[in-house]
């Protein structure tokens, strides 16, 4: 009796997630893409006075301001509209595309506070909505934005070889994918903020999508004959396959957003990662954390259980059931809420797996993605499933449940206009923060495409593997700098320095780094740091454990290529 009326619960829960899920697919499908392409210049209804091909992240012009182009959501939003053009969903997209090509040429060339061309600015993350540059102070630089803007735009070469259009790949495209390329391959161990734009050290997310980039480069450049750089293309890919293991924490199961940033560590980042380093061809791969990967699946049971406690909108919702997800459960913008795009993406990544098991026609659980299956069958084992096994449909059957019950989540909280904003309210569920944001719509018509089995092109991910031997990873160029800073101290007080690179201890009194005082009242260290890179820093007192900052703003540098180089400063 218990039993059964338990399943006839299960069940009606389950038909309920299925069926809003279906119409959320149906109704947000034309929504999104409308709301996407409003939001691109010249012709976007939300976006007068954005160039040709810029995409504005959103309308909203204050709290926040997000009237600018970011090179990640733009990159996102246009290998959303090329994988529709390229694969015949959309033929009506390519005017728009040629738009976004010539528009990211001009960007690269675009002089900012990153640097220029060759000196670093390739990794600027944002532009105004006329094409210049953008000079307050922000997080940069972000090096996941050229990466993004490579795969985007190699997906549109590959389809262009493939249709007999070589001159145009060779003459226009490569030389736009071969910059963003080359920073990757000089620069991608350098640090960066993450995507989140808050943490600057080394991100999952970064080095995973970096990886994709030169890894399909490196294929496009054989393809199309241009083969100067393919070995350091292969080299660094080798190295940053090596490097983004680091990033997995075995004892609790997750996989590491930043090397910096002293938060958990869990992140949102590693389900996107995942999602846009899918490869159909690649299987349940944990080299490169497939979707479906015994790690990437882990990892997402810990960062969607790290939002259970934490928003009023979860409270009373089962441990085994979908909730409301944001970018990291120690998130403080707006008061930290749950994402319409990170929502989607957990449903995606879960989407995606069941399209490879599906097409492989099994499904193997081990010891590191027990905890994440043993959520839909307590007493499920380790081992191997085939398609003809309960287990097998016993597993999918509820992950599907599972993954739309995200997509209901979302339409729960999605206004019957369906528009989509950036986030909700961790208690009431009100949409917040900048409206029609064009990532989120671009997320709900990537998650709607991988829920009806579509999937991107493959990417050269399948059988790649670890190089042997230690992972090489110092390749960027450095120099020695020397800090010298005139401040006169009381005795027992000293001087330290900290700023927001890895080697200045992002930011943190705690562990800033200590100068000498031999040429008292000048006090000195010197440091190996990044070459061409720009960089904050300050200095600050510590007194009988008191921290006094110096005044802002903070002091700002950029290294030159090659050192010696000496900074002179007086306390201020
Ligand atoms: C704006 C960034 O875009 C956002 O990601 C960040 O959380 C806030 N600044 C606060 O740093
Ligand atoms: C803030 C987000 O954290 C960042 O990822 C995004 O690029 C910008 N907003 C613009 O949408």
């Amino acid at each position: 009796m218990r039993s059964t009326l338990l399943s006839v619960l299960f069940y009606g829960a389950t038909a309920l997630a299925i069926s809003t899920a279906d119409s959320y697919a149906a109704k947000e499908w034309p929504i999104a893409k409308a709301g996407l392409l409003a939001n691109i210049g010249p012709f976007g209804s939300k976006s007068s006075g954005a160039k040709a091909g810029l995409v504005i992240a959103s309308p909203s012009t204050v709290n926040p301001n997000y009237l600018f182009t970011w090179t990640r959501d733009s990159a996102l939003v246009f290998k959303t509209i090329i994988d529709q053009f390229t694969s015949g969903q959309d033929r009506t997209l390519r005017p728009l595309i040629d738009f976004y090509l010539t528009a990211q040429a001009k960007l690269q060339q675009v002089p900012n506070p990153s640097g220029n061309v060759t000196t670093g600015g390739i990794a600027e993350p944002k532009f105004n909505i006329d094409g210049t540059a953008f000079t307050e102070p922000w997080g940069r630089p972000q090096r996941d934005g050229p990466a993004l803007r490579a795969t985007a735009i190699i997906t549109y070469a590959n389809w262009l070889l493939d249709n007999s259009n070589k001159t145009f790949v060779t003459s226009t495209l490569w030389p736009v994918i071969k910059l963003d390329l080359d920073y990757i391959m000089n620069r991608w161990n350098q640090s960066t903020f993450d995507l989140w734009e808050e943490v600057s050290s080394s991100s999952f997310f970064t080095t995973a999508v970096q990886h994709r980039a030169l890894r399909q480069g490196s294929i496009l450049a054989k393809r199309i004959g241009q083969t100067s750089a393919v070995a350091g293309y292969d080299t660094q890919a080798g190295n940053l396959v090596c490097f983004l293991q680091s990033y997995w924490n075995p004892s609790e199961g997750f996989i590491t957003s930043n090397t910096g940033g002293g938060r958990s560590g869990k992140d949102a980042n590693s389900a996107l990662a995942s999602i846009h380093t899918f490869d159909p061809t690649a299987g349940c791969d944990a080299t490169t954390f497939q979707p479906c990967s015994d790690k990437a699946l882990s990892s997402l049971k810990v960062y969607v259980d790290s939002f259970r406690s934490i928003y009023g909108i979860n409270s009373g919702i089962a441990a085994n059931a979908a909730v409301a997800t944001g970018r990291y459960p120690e998130d403080v913008y707006f008061n930290g809420n749950p994402w319409y795009l990170t929502t989607a993406g957990v449903a995606e990544q879960l989407y995606d797996s069941l399209i490879v098991w599906e097409r492989q026609g099994s499904l193997t659980i081990t010891n590191t993605s027990l905890p994440f299956f043993k959520q839909f069958a307590p007493s499920v084992k380790t081992g191997t499933y085939g398609l003809i096994s309960p287990t097998f449909y016993v597993l999918t059957s509820a992950i599907k449940n599972f993954a739309d019950g995200f997509l209901a989540i979302n339409a729960k909280y999605t206004p019957t206009n369906g528009s989509l904003s950036e986030q909700f309210d961790r208690n009431i569920g009100m949409p917040l923060s900048a409206q029609d944001l064009t990532w989120s719509y671009a997320s709900a018509l990537t998650v709607i495409n991988a829920r009806n089995g579509i999937t991107p092109a493959s990417w050269g991910a399948r059988g790649l593997t670890v190089p042997s031997g230690a992972c090489q990873s110092n390749i960027g160029p450095t120099l020695q700098v020397a800090f010298n800073v005139n401040a006169t101290t009381q005795l027992g007080e000293n001087i330290y320095i900290t700023g927001n690179l890895d080697v200045l201890q992002n930011w943190s009194p705690d562990n800033a780094l200590l100068l000498n005082a031999t040429n008292y009242p000048i006090w000195s260290i010197a440091l190996t740091l990044p070459a061409d890179t720009v960089f904050e820093y300050k200095y600050i007192r510590k007194f009988n454990g008191v921290v006094t900052w110096e005044s802002d703003p903070n002091n700002a540098q950029t290294t030159p290529g090659s050192g010696p180089y000496v900074i002179n400063d007086t306390w201020r």
